[in-house]
């Protein structure tokens, strides 16, 4: 057995990466606005004010979609496009946006999946403290109930936080993403309790607004642990690393602590020791809001390492061999990972899970043909899709994947030097090309995966 009957074949993309119309039509600022204006924060200075020009092009873009033949469709929402000042009053014209986006999905036959926060932060909340600021729930709980209100009627499949490990921990403690701070260790706690119990609060209003039954779910991330060889010892050495904490100054890069509160209602035992001197207070009430049962796993997933049990009865990483292959932002390639990422979180999580994300940068580009050949991505994701439809065939429920992403976008630090997508983006003229990867990736829906 291989992919499900009605799997959803997708792409995926996110708002600041390629809507531009940074300052039209009364959409308010976020972090990234900001962080892209400060001096050598950004990759050539580059900014998402114009990106792919999405916001102007978007039904060429849909287009493009309904001729690639994909399925479904993850975009996320620009929270100050909606609501210009985070809370309050509502931005019509970013209402109409996003009812013209999904009306041409839906009439292309497109299934949209809403990202409720995808990393661009309003500008007028972090003023007032962010994440750290113990409302920042009840703001996002805000914000989820007018998308709730507004495209409900036509859009169920909804995922609240984007990686959060990502904007906490490379926004608050790495300070490489916006709004580039190194923050204590206890502050970042502290925030990352708020975003839990905002994703609480945003599951809610999206239940008790929404218009039908809705299907929700959660896209965090992780580098996945897996195993050398089958052997159970391997296995669970891989399991056991990739469940398990790192210290806590680089405390923010796991699944569990991020995971087990939103699924089993409690914080990981082993971080609750490492990290208790610098916990936030934590309530029974919390967690059972952060708790709100979802209806769907989602996970991002690029690349793992390889474990195995060491002699001393603890998991050990093996080194990778020299020369071992890597994407052009150097990452390691590992079709592994998307076999046992799935396997050991759906062991734990026991929910249906869907990959919100996985892709490649290459270096592409356009040939004298008028062309783009990347038969290096082609090779990558039909050996990753391969370990999917493995994991499928030995019974995990695997609902659906999407390509990151449907074509060049704006790559947050690396600005416009890494090209992710399945459609190359001439950022001058604005034209898309299609790479051989979109076509291949077109031959593999029609499909269904049987071809990989
Ligand atoms: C993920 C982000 C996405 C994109 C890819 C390459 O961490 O969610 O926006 O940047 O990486």
């Amino acid at each position: 057995m291989g992919f499900q009957k009605d799997f959803a074949w997708g792409a995926a993309t996110s708002s600041y990466q390629i809507e531009g119309a940074a300052y039209e039509d009364g959409k308010g600022l976020h972090i990234w606005d900001v962080f892209c204006r400060e001096k050598g924060k950004v990759f050539g200075g580059d900014t998402g004010d114009v990106a792919c020009d999405h916001y102007h092009r978007f039904k060429e873009d849909v287009a493009i979609m309904k001729e690639m033949g994909l399925k479904a469709y993850r975009f996320s929402l620009s929270w100050p496009r909606i609501l210009p000042e985070g809370t309050g009053k509502v931005n019509e014209a970013g209402i109409r946006f996003y009812n013209r986006l999904i009306d041409e999905l839906l009439g292309a036959g497109i299934e949209p999946y809403i990202t409720l926060f995808h990393w661009d932060y309003p500008y007028e909340l972090y003023k007032k403290g962010g994440w750290m600021n113990d409302e920042s729930p009840e703001w996002f709980g805000e914000y989820a109930k007018v998308v709730a209100e507004n495209f409900s009627d036509r859009v169920t499949h909804y995922f609240t936080l984007n990686e959060p490990q990502c904007f906490i921990g490379l926004g608050f403690l790495q300070g490489e993403h916006a709004p580039g701070l190194r923050c204590p260790v206890k502050d970042t706690l502290l925030m990352a309790h708020n975003t839990l119990k905002g994703h609480g609060r945003a599951v809610q209003a999206l239940r008790e607004f929404g218009k039908q039954p809705l299907t929700v779910g959660y896209a965090p991330t992780s580098t996945i642990l897996y195993p050398a060889t089958k052997h159970e010892e391997d296995v669970e050495a891989a399991r056991k690393a990739y469940f398990s904490l790192p210290d806590v100054e680089n405390w923010s890069w796991n699944v569990s602590w991020w995971s087990d509160p939103v699924i089993f209602g409690a914080y990981p035992e082993e971080g609750l020791k490492k990290y208790e001197a610098y916990l936030p207070k934590i309530t029974d009430a919390d967690m059972k809001l952060i708790s709100e049962p979802i209806d769907i796993y989602g996970q991002n997933i690029y690349n793992g390492r390889c474990v195995r049990m060491g002699q001393d009865g603890k998991p050990e990483e093996v080194k990778r061999p020299a020369g071992a292959q890597t994407t052009a932002m150097d990452w390691p390639v590992t079709p592994q990972c998307l076999y046992w990422g799935p396997k050991f979180l759906q062991e734990r999580y026991h929910k249906p899970i869907y990959i919100t994300e996985n892709g490649l940068s290459c270096r592409d580009v356009v040939s004298a043909d008028g062309r783009v050949h990347d038969a290096g991505r082609i090779d990558f994701l039909a050996n990753y899709l391969a370990e999917l439809k493995r994991a499928a065939a030995d019974g995990v429920d695997i609902r659906g994947y999407f390509q990151w992403s449907l074509m060049d976008n704006f790559e947050w630090a690396r600005g416009y030097a890494e090209r992710f997508g399945l459609i190359y983006v001439d950022y001058d003229s604005q034209q898309r090309i299609w790479k051989d990867s979109a076509y291949w990736y077109k031959s593999v829906i029609e499909a269904n995966g049987e071809n990989i």
